[in-house]
């Protein structure tokens, strides 16, 4: 975790010093623009953020000041610096977090056109709290020599009888399975979520452990025939320079879930104005750069996500994954149903 600040700015360091606050910068006229700044904290940290955040600089002539770690301990962080914190933007992943940093009362209300046309309604809280930036799909990778693909069509389909002992999982705990039994208990009612993390536990070839890579790796290593994990991490497999991950790569295949009945789980990266902002009118700038084809273009393209925003092209590797129906369900109904999801995967053993 790097909890320095990182200059990322063009500009010198001394109109930096100035004290100002957010509603004072509308008046400032543009020729002393370039006395701005902003404050992002993030948890994400790819080698083309760098990109990301000169572009903006060299947009608005506004200084991105970067702090970055993991995503739990930034929203606590916050919540501790109360009103004298520097944020002006909190980016994460996860439509989860993002509610849970709204439910702490982290973020503001962003009235923007340009985010409002730009971002489709179910990726962002209907408030204007928080947007998506990117997408990710929860999916099934399989073993290739072990598995045909039309043998699973569903979520559903890894509760059958016939995987008994060959399905893996990150724990049922971790907040990329809470968003997806969430999103099950929205479209299907708790009973049925429980059911179907019963059924899955049952189908376990092991207690879950490790994180999404862990699973394609047990699967390619033929620990299992199936695991559950989101797209970018397939992706960043094959992007990988060692060749050994892009062997692991080789020897899945990604089936996109529920193509059928309402489209595959989705989820989203994203991000929103802190409340306590020093630099409200920055702080909505760089929200609104991001849906902005260029970034939206480094934003999906660093971690081998979608783009939200429509027109931005894939990464080569997604686009080799090849198009699907992605559920259309809004993300800021999963957030409501975070504390059912723990039950059901507490009560049913997904531990
Ligand atoms: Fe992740």
């Amino acid at each position: 975790m790097n909890h320095s600040w990182t200059r990322r700015g063009l500009l010198g360091t001394g109109i930096a010093a100035l004290v100002i606050t957010g509603s004072q910068f509308a008046e400032i006229p543009a020729l002393f623009a370039q006395g701005q700044e902003v404050n992002i904290y993030s948890s994400r940290h790819y080698n083309t953020d760098k990109q990301l955040y000169d572009e903006f600089t060299r947009q608005t002539g506004i200084k991105v000041n970067v702090i970055e770690g993991e995503p739990d301990p930034l929203i606590v962080r916050i919540k501790s610096e109360g009103k004298n914190s520097p944020a002006d933007v909190l980016l994460t992943a996860d439509a989860g977090r993002l509610w849970r940093a709204n439910q702490e009362g982290i973020f503001a209300t962003v009235n923007s056109k340009t985010l409002q046309s730009k971002i489709p309604a179910n990726l962002r809280d209907p408030q204007g709290r928080w947007f998506g930036f990117s997408k990710r799909a929860r999916v099934i990778v399989y073993n290739k020599s072990k598995v045909k693909p039309n043998q699973v069509k569903t979520y559903a389909d890894l509760t059958k009888p016939q995987w008994k002992g060959k399905v893996i999982s990150r724990p049922g705990n971790n907040i990329y399975n809470q968003s997806l039994v969430a999103w099950m208990i929205v479209n299907q009612g708790a009973p049925a979520a429980t059911n179907w993390s019963k059924g899955l536990v049952a189908n376990f070839a092991r207690p879950p452990q490790g994180n999404d890579t862990a699973q394609i790796e047990a699967v390619a290593a033929g620990v299992a025939d199936l695991a559950i994990v989101n797209t970018y991490y397939v992706a960043n497999l094959a992007t990988n320079k060692d060749p050994k991950k892009q062997e692991v790569f080789n020897k899945v295949g990604v089936i996109f879930p529920d193509q059928a009945g309402g489209g595959t789980h989705i989820n989203i990266s994203g991000g929103g104005l802190v409340a306590t902002a020093p630099n409200k009118a920055a702080g909505i700038k760089f929200l609104e750069y991001l849906a902005s084809p260029k970034a939206q273009a480094f934003f999906a393209q660093a971690n081998n996500e979608y783009p939200v925003v429509a027109g931005t092209p894939l990464s080569a590797t997604v686009k080799s994954m090849g198009t699907f129906k992605e559920s259309k369900t809004s993300i800021a109904s999963y957030g409501p149903n975070l504390a059912r999801a723990l039950q059901i995967t507490d009560q049913t053993g997904w531990k």
